[in-house]
């Protein structure tokens, strides 16, 4: 007999109400409660409930909201115990969807390296240099660099690995990044002048690369400089290592690679100790699906309206995606990558400006591919509404 009724009703659980009604069972139930969803999870009738609320002057109709407490309250008169969990927000929705990343295609991935050091230690002289020793002859002066971001394939051996560079981290942005939890770099290239040694903005960059845990690689620059002594270098060496980067020279295992920027000495040995460093760190991401990243720096460009200089971190970017990044939210328009051009998608380590943000996110906040304006707007106001 009991079968037969189960059977009539498809597979569904019979009364539950009932059962719980019995036992006095616990129900699970999220913020903000309705007496309809109240009816629903626990199985009793609404118009019981609401007869119940009515008698103790709570007047609401079936699809009003009950508060907590009340709903707690009264679900202890038929012996029914309420377990509610409290409303996620819907940033915190989108977040734990992308922690909990179902992996599609899982592979190797570029290193993203970021070069930190002292203000006028040679920094951007460097970049420069790796970036036009890898760009073909004659290309290099005509290429608009559009993010502040670039890939430079490099040739180690027999394998060539494309790394990401990033340019714009001063060592603020770095510190902004950093409270904000992003994690962009992979590996931190530390530039220290010959002529000078380490110096505070130098100590800074080391204590950020510490606090993110990435390796270090020493970069001593300006080595054609006449104050570049083997005195002078000792000096410089044993002040590292007082930060702990003890460099093999000394026994130790932090790689110093002797530069100049101006007269183009060790650029080669540096890259060939970042394909050396990227290859132990084994690094993976997911080449498809939903993408995720972080914002590198974002400001508003005449005629174009926010723009977002954006690193891909796993999944696949597409022109046309739903976007939500901190306070900004939108469908992208365009994806432009480093040199300019527009692309219809981009995978992981990939830096890209991003056009079609309704408003400027800030540096370190991330950016998740979701299935609706609606849910990016969610997420964009609760941001708006927090500041
Ligand atoms: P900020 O971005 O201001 O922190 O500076 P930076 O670290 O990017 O230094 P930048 O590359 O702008 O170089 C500062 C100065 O040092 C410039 O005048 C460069 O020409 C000079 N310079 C950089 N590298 C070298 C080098 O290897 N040798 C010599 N002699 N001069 C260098
Ligand atoms: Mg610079």
């Amino acid at each position: 007999q009991a079968r037969r009724d189960s059977q009539k009703r498809d597979g569904k659980p019979t009364v539950r109400a009932k059962t719980l009604k019995q036992t006095g069972g616990k129900v699970v139930i999220s913020e903000p409660i309705s007496v309809k969803e109240l009816s629903s999870s626990t199985g009793i009738k609404a118009n019981e409930i609401l007869r119940k609320l009515d008698l103790s002057g709570v007047v609401l109709t079936v699809n009003d909201n009950i508060e907590t407490s009340q709903a707690m309250e009264l679900m202890m008169e038929w012996g029914i115990e309420l377990e509610v969990t409290e409303q996620q927000s819907a940033e915190a929705t989108i977040v734990e969807s992308f922690t909990s990343r179902e992996m599609v295609n899982e592979q190797s991935r570029s290193p993203v390296v970021t070069i930190l050091g002292h203000v006028d230690h040679g920094k951007t002289s460097l970049l420069d240099k790796i970036r036009k020793a890898n760009v073909a002859d004659g290309e290099a002066g005509g290429i608009t660099q559009a993010t502040s971001a670039f890939c430079v394939p490099v040739k180690a051996g027999e394998t060539e690995r494309v790394v990401t560079f990033i340019d714009t981290p001063g060592h603020e942005a770095f510190t902004e990044m950093r409270s904000r939890g992003a994690k962009v770099t992979d590996i931190v290239v530390l530039v220290v002048a010959a002529d000078d040694g380490v110096m505070p903005q130098t100590i800074e960059s080391i204590n950020h690369a510490k606090s993110a845990g990435v390796p270090i690689v020493v970069a001593l620059n300006k080595i054609d400089k006449e104050q570049a002594t083997d005195d002078n270098i000792q000096r410089i060496l044993g002040q590292l290592a007082e930060h702990d980067l003890n460099s093999v020279d000394w026994g130790g295992t932090t790689e110093v690679i002797r530069t100049s920027a101006i007269k183009e000495i060790g650029i080669q040995d540096l890259l060939d100790i970042l394909d050396y460093q990227a290859e132990l760190l084994e690094l993976k991401a997911d080449f498809g699906g939903a993408a995720e990243g972080s914002v590198i720096e974002a400001h508003i460009a005449e005629g174009r309206g926010p723009v977002a200089n954006i690193l891909v971190q796993q999944g696949k970017l597409k022109k046309g995606d739903f976007i939500v990044a901190g306070k900004g939210y939108g469908r992208i328009r365009a994806l432009i990558d480093e040199n300019g051009k527009q692309v219809n998608e981009a995978g992981p380590s990939t830096p890209l400006a991003i056009l079609g943000l309704n408003a400027v996110p800030e540096a370190g906040d991330k950016i998740y591919v979701v299935k609706s304006l609606k849910e990016a707007e969610s997420s964009a106001k609760e941001r708006t509404q927090q500041a």
